[in-house]
């Protein structure tokens, strides 16, 4: 049995109180009350979320219920006009599985009652400002007997068909017969476009070989959402994922990693390709292939050493750092290679992009290699930046005569650039203003908002992701606002919208790969999942829904009801935390109220200081406890899916001027009089060159920490140590440790190992800290 904590929001009712003033007779006491009465009850409808009731994410630009009621059932059929015969199978197939009903699909009109009509309007959609954004909108009107979706194109029909989909029960989603639910629709007429017409997510295939299932299963999770840009990273120092014909040991040699038992790989035939294409194209679903140059390119120069300035033989990486060894941009056989593999990726995708990477190219090999500066001479120019400028005007050049627009990092949005591209913001938002001056179109990836290979949380226990940057939470998500502030408005246009990362170079960081077991297994896909929902579908609102109708509060609400939706749809996801209300201090004590922001789940607690388990009390009121640090409550879908706790860590406010907490020591981490490591994860924390310091504080225990060395580790190499004999207790010498990172690369993993002891036993507790001087 679930116990339903909050009350269901779409059980809110609407007092309707227009005409309680204008009922006759009253008598004055009576009049005051309704006065009171009416005013409770705008009271409550300005509190109520506007479409609580319909829960729709992205939320639609307009809503409006019309109090009828649509129930599929077995005659119930779907009539498509000329066109849209996919969209008609689509739907037929999101809708017969869960209801067991074999819908006629027809294109011929037989019907007025209990029919479900798709068609293409022929005046265009009513409020999108561009052509891009109309070819997306569409109107859905459910009324009693006919569902109605009406969009601007077949994309449009596809939308409004997501729409209605998150108009059902959640069970429409599952692939098996839900026999128990009746499949009523709300009445209601919506119209509905986007804000932006890229709505992306990337997904990193080279570091992590994602198979085909997934990548198609992926497109559903974005499809569910609007989403419209897949980002194909193609291509990287540690695997390139696509079949090239021409160069057979691209995919022979570079799609793999590795020796013996650990050796891990894969790729996608040309087949595969027109597969997952095609899949997408269907769901309006865009799919950029990223081929990048001229750094993270390490895998096809393991495959044809030439590419490279040295042409020494490399191998594919299997550990994750930036190879310095990038395509060589003096000889003139990088760029004859680099347009047989254009040409047949084009011949694959579609799309009118074509992603070329650019970011973190570090030049060491072009200052030393003779052909690359005598390419430097020949053009003139004095940095080998601008030699990159030269590299991607190349490509430019190479793709016109395709119809190609280039995309790439950041980077590649310098001066010198001639045609217009797509830079792709991670670094700062900011960035825009100079490349939209220049004629150059954004779409933010920024690091602080958009990259979801970082976890939501650092609470222990969290999933074992990139911990390069801070968290980021979903509701940090949300807050994403794809258009700059001062951006003047005649180039808005020019910002195309946002799109989200899914890295995969956690999975060949040996510190974390560790906790991940067998690297082919399943798993490393569910992770992805949880990397990606609920994040994704906040992403979505913040592309589609018009910006000043985007509200937190309101998603937080509706967000709360999707939760089933991925459960049925097989759709990994990471639970989100009980919901602290308040913690208010009594004279007995802390009383805290929590809320589930998970519909139909529980939350269970504990008092004691012991963690919350899946047995642990359910919560159904406030509970006061003596000291916070005492509570803690999760979120419990069922007995394998529940959350991270909730609690109240003490504080280190006292050791703030240490800097960031690295780790917390605890008996059970001490060996006791013998020295042992202490090893501490310091990704995150180190996050550019420079100095540290990081220090030792106890807090309780019988024990001192004597400390006798700290070594630090990137990527699991030693690159620096500070060995001198230290402790803390109740008081400290020498208890702080220098070190000295000179060659930082983002997402590399930073461990620090310590030796250290207990000086009676190992009953020590305390705290670590690091500072940037
Ligand atoms: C990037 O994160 N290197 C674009
Ligand atoms: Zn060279």
């Amino acid at each position: 049995m679930i116990n339903i904590v909050l009350r269901d929001q779409s059980k809110n009712f609407v007092p309707e109180v227009k005409n309680l003033n204008t009922q006759p007779k009253l008598n004055i006491t009576m009049k005051t009350r309704l006065t009171k009465w009416v005013m409770l009850g705008v009271l409550l409808i300005s509190a109520l979320p506007m479409y609580a009731q319909l829960n729709i994410i992205p939320l639609p630009a307009s809503i409006k219920e019309n109090g009828a009621s649509f129930t599929l059932n077995s005659q119930t059929k779907i009539y498509y006009e000329k066109g849209l015969k996919q969209q008609a199978e689509l739907l037929y197939s999101a809708l017969s599985p869960a209801t067991g009903f074999n819908f006629e699909v027809t294109d011929q009109k037989k019907a007025v009652k209990n029919i479900i009509v798709l068609k293409v309007s022929k005046g265009g959609a009513p409020m999108a400002k561009t052509d891009a954004l109309n070819k997306e909108s569409y109107k859905l009107s459910v009324k009693n007997d006919v569902i109605t979706i009406e969009g601007t194109s077949p994309a449009g029909v596809f939308y409004g068909a997501q729409t209605l989909l998150q108009m059902l029960p959640a069970e429409i989603y599952n692939k098996q017969l839900q026999r128990k639910t009746i499949w009523k629709i709300k009445g209601a007429e919506i119209a509905d476009a986007p804000s932006y017409e890229w709505r992306g997510m990337m997904l990193d295939v080279a570091r992590y070989f994602f198979g085909k299932h997934f990548v198609l299963k992926f497109i559903d999770m974005m499809a569910m959402y609007k989403m419209n840009v897949l980002h194909f990273h193609l291509t990287d120092d540690a695997g390139w994922r696509l079949e090239i014909k021409k160069y057979p040991k691209l995919t022979s040699v570079g799609a793999w990693r590795g020796e013996g038992a650990e050796r891990t790989g894969g790729y996608y035939t040309q087949e595969d390709i027109k597969e997952i294409v095609a899949y997408a194209t269907a769901r309006n679903v865009d799919v950029i292939p990223e081929i990048e140059v001229p750094a993270h390119a390490l895998a096809s120069i393991a495959a044809y050493p030439d590419l490279c300035c040295t042409g020494e033989q490399y191998t594919v990486q299997t550990q994750h750092s930036i190879s310095k060894e990038i395509y060589c941009v003096g000889k003139e056989s990088t760029f004859d290679f680099l347009a047989d593999v254009f040409k047949e990726t084009f011949a694959l995708f579609p799309s009118k992009y074509i992603h070329i990477g650019g970011d973190e190219a570090q030049y060491d090999r072009w200052k030393t290699c003779p052909h690359c500066q005598k390419r430097k001479q020949e053009l003139g120019v004095k940095t080998e930046k601008e030699m990159q400028v030269y590299f991607n005007q190349r490509i430019q050049k190479m793709v016109k005569g395709y119809g190609k627009t280039i995309v790439g990092w950041d980077e590649i949005i310098e001066d010198g650039l001639k045609d217009k591209a797509v830079g792709m913001i991670w670094h700062d938002q900011k960035k825009a203003f100079k490349a939209s001056e220049a004629g150059h179109y954004s779409v933010m990836a920024l690091t602080g908002y958009c990259y979801f290979d970082v976890a939501e949380s650092n609470i222990p226990g969290e999933v074992k992701a990139a911990t390069w940057l801070q968290p980021i939470s979903l509701e940090k998500a949300y807050q994403l606002n794809p258009m700059l502030e001062g951006l003047d408005p005649k180039y808005r246009p020019q910002i195309l919208g946002a799109e989200a990362t899914l890295w995969s170079d956690q999975f060949i960081h040996g510190t974390v790969l560790q906790e991940i077991a067998p690297i082919n297994e399943d798993r490393s896909e569910k992770y992805f999942e949880y990397l990606t929902f609920p994040r994704m579908s906040a992403l979505a609102e913040v592309c589609w829904t018009a910006h000043e109708k985007q509200a937190w509060p309101d998603f937080e609400k509706r967000i709360r009801t999707h939760y089933k939706r991925y459960d049925n749809a097989g759709f990994g996801y990471r639970v989100p935390l009980p919901k602290l209300i308040s913690n208010e201090k009594g004279a007995n004590g802390f009383t805290i109220k929590l809320e589930s922001d998970v519909e139909g789940a529980q939350i269970r607690y504990t008092t004691d200081g012991t963690r919350a388990n899946v047995y642990s009390p359910v919560y159904t009121q406030a509970v006061t406890v003596p000291k916070l640090s005492d509570f803690s409550a999760i979120t419990v879908v069922n007995r394998n899916q529940y959350s991270l706790p909730l609690y109240f860590p003490e504080k280190y406010d006292k050791f703030k001027k240490y800097g960031a907490l690295v780790a917390e020591w605890k008996p059970s981490a001490i060996k006791g009089k013998d020295f042992g490591t202490l090893e501490m994860n310091a990704t995150g924390k180190i996050n550019e060159n420079g100095e540290y310091v990081l220090s030792f504080w106890y807090t309780e225990g019988h024990s001192r920490l004597e400390i006798k060395s700290v070594e630090l580790y990137k990527n699991g190499v030693k690159i620096a140590e500070d060995v001198h004999d230290g402790y803390t207790g109740s008081s400290q010498e020498n208890n702080q440790y220098k070190f000295k990172v000179d060659a930082y690369e983002t997402g590399a993993a930073f461990t620090l190992k310590a030796v250290v002891r207990g000086d009676v036993d190992n009953d020590s507790n305390g705290a670590v800290f690091i500072k940037k001087q």
